[in-house]
């Protein structure tokens, strides 16, 4: 019987049964493409083998994995959960040029130097321009093994042999099993070459680490297509305008999620910043009405962000709302609340808002920053310019309490702030050395800051 032809979104991975302009599951267009089916070698019989199990508890400490290896760069560790686990498998994603190649080659020879065998697969460069590249990132002499590979059958090949214990392959999206029918690049081939890579990684004790780019062209697969396969996620982020980077962790078996590293992008590569607060808050200048600053979470580490708003009178029939770096969703609910629980409408007026530097931010906990840098702007009324804010905002207006407050309370006095205006019922921090202003809803919020709004 002919096997139905089944479609897949190259966006996501969504596999359908039917060709659709658009993928009803990530809404993507012109992403959906039929899979080739893989010609080679019959598929053996299901429980032709028996497999094998373990009870847990018979696992003794010397069968478990060795320790995890630190690269020495401190941003890349942590954000792995404390360095490289043995035998796993990475994924990192991110735009073309955004720093990949760049930040994995200076992982490679970090973790080279520090005695882990590692070898560096490159499928979009030839050795000699990675070599290059080495060369002017001051690595030249970091025994990194570099190969130019394309052909999976051929890297397998190459590890079976060179038996590294770190392997890096750059991109996922130019290897080519040769038993899948379809271009580099389509979703059946991206899936294959990642299933095979970190199946035989795991089989023979590697870790590897996966390089996909983020595409917009629907013919080439994205890194979410694999996102399942691989025990880490980690996305590298950043705007082309700014100097600096960041890898988040989105996905990780061994670590905490959320987790995030900051770089600069500078003539010698991506260099470690390891206070990011005052990097995002550097441009910050006289206090200005629309700007407040927001004494943030990310992953295990406190940052201070700085939101700006502006708003204005619309000269369109439907009034603008314009977010960058934040959910605009969120924008819209806070909007909301602060028109239906305190009378201050933002009907007719323009609304922009921005979080400097180029930074995303997801948290919750922001809630109370935006609301207060919205109201600054509405008003024309500087917020005081050592005053950091944090908390979330109800549907009711009510303040809830952000966790960790301690933290941010700590980070902001390290920055210089002396007050911060937080939602009452956190655990109060003691010795920070603040003063804090706590407040338990959006009304009392607007009449002690803003005078009533
Ligand atoms: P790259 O790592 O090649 O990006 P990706 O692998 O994600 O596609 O980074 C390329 C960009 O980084 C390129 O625009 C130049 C810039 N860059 C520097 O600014 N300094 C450097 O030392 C290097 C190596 C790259
Ligand atoms: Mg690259």
């Amino acid at each position: 019987m002919a096997k139905s032809p089944s479609f897949s979104c190259s966006a996501c991975g969504n596999v359908t049964t039917k060709w659709a302009g658009r993928c009803e599951a990530c809404g993507e267009w012109n992403t959906i493409s039929e899979d080739a089916g893989i010609s080679k070698g019959p598929a053996k019989s299901l429980g032709a083998r028996r497999g094998s199990s373990v009870v847990l508890t018979d696992l003794s400490t010397e069968e478990a994995p060795p320790p995890r290896t630190c690269s020495g760069i401190e941003e890349l560790d942590r954000v792995l959960g404390g360095g490289l686990v043995p035998a796993s498998a990475t994924l990192v994603g991110g735009d073309p040029g955004i720093g990949k190649s760049t930040i994995l080659l200076q992982a490679a020879s970090s973790f080279a130097r520090n005695g882990l065998k590692t070898i560096y697969v490159s499928g979009e460069e030839a050795s000699a321009q990675v070599r290059m590249r080495a060369q002017r990132l001051g690595l030249a002499d970091a025994p990194v093994k570099l190969a130019a590979e394309t052909n999976l059958r051929d890297i397998l090949t190459t590890l079976e042999a060179e038996k590294p214990q770190l392997a890096i392959i750059d991109s996922i999206q130019t290897m080519w099993a040769d038993n899948v029918e379809s271009a580099p690049g389509s979703v059946s081939q991206v899936r294959a070459a990642a299933h095979e890579l970190t199946s035989f990684a795991k089989r023979k004790g590697i870790s590897v680490v996966l390089v996909g780019h983020v595409t917009k062209d629907g013919q080439i697969a994205g890194p979410r297509v694999v996102e399942h396969m691989v025990d880490t996620v980690l996305y590298f982020e950043g705007e082309r305008g700014h100097q600096f980077r960041i890898l988040r962790a989105v996905k990780n078996r061994f670590g905490p999620a959320d987790e995030i590293g900051v770089f600069e992008m500078t003539g010698k590569g991506l260099a470690e910043v390891p206070n990011p607060s005052a990097l995002f808050l550097s441009e910050r200048g006289e206090p200005s009405p629309g700007s407040v600053v927001f004494a943030g979470v990310e992953g295990t580490r406190p940052v201070l962000l700085e939101f700006q708003a502006l708003v204005a009178p619309s000269p369109h029939a439907q009034a603008r709302r314009t977010v960058v770096g934040w959910d605009g969703g969120r924008l819209a609910m806070i909007l909301a609340v602060l028109e239906a629980r305190c009378g201050i409408p933002f009907a007719g007026l323009d609304v922009y808002l921005n979080v400097a530097g180029g930074m995303k931010v997801s948290e919750p906990a922001a809630d109370l920053a935006v609301a207060a840098a919205l109201l600054s702007a509405r008003e024309d009324a500087a917020l005081p310019a050592d005053t950091v804010v944090f908390g979330e905002i109800s549907l009711s207006g009510a303040l809830r309490p952000a966790s960790q407050t301690e933290n941010r309370l700590k980070e902001a006095q390290k920055l210089g702030f002396t007050a911060a205006i937080a939602p009452s019922g956190g655990k109060t921090a003691r010795g920070s050395g603040l003063t804090l202003n706590t407040m338990s809803d959006l009304t009392g919020f607007v009449g002690e800051i803003f005078g009533a709004g």
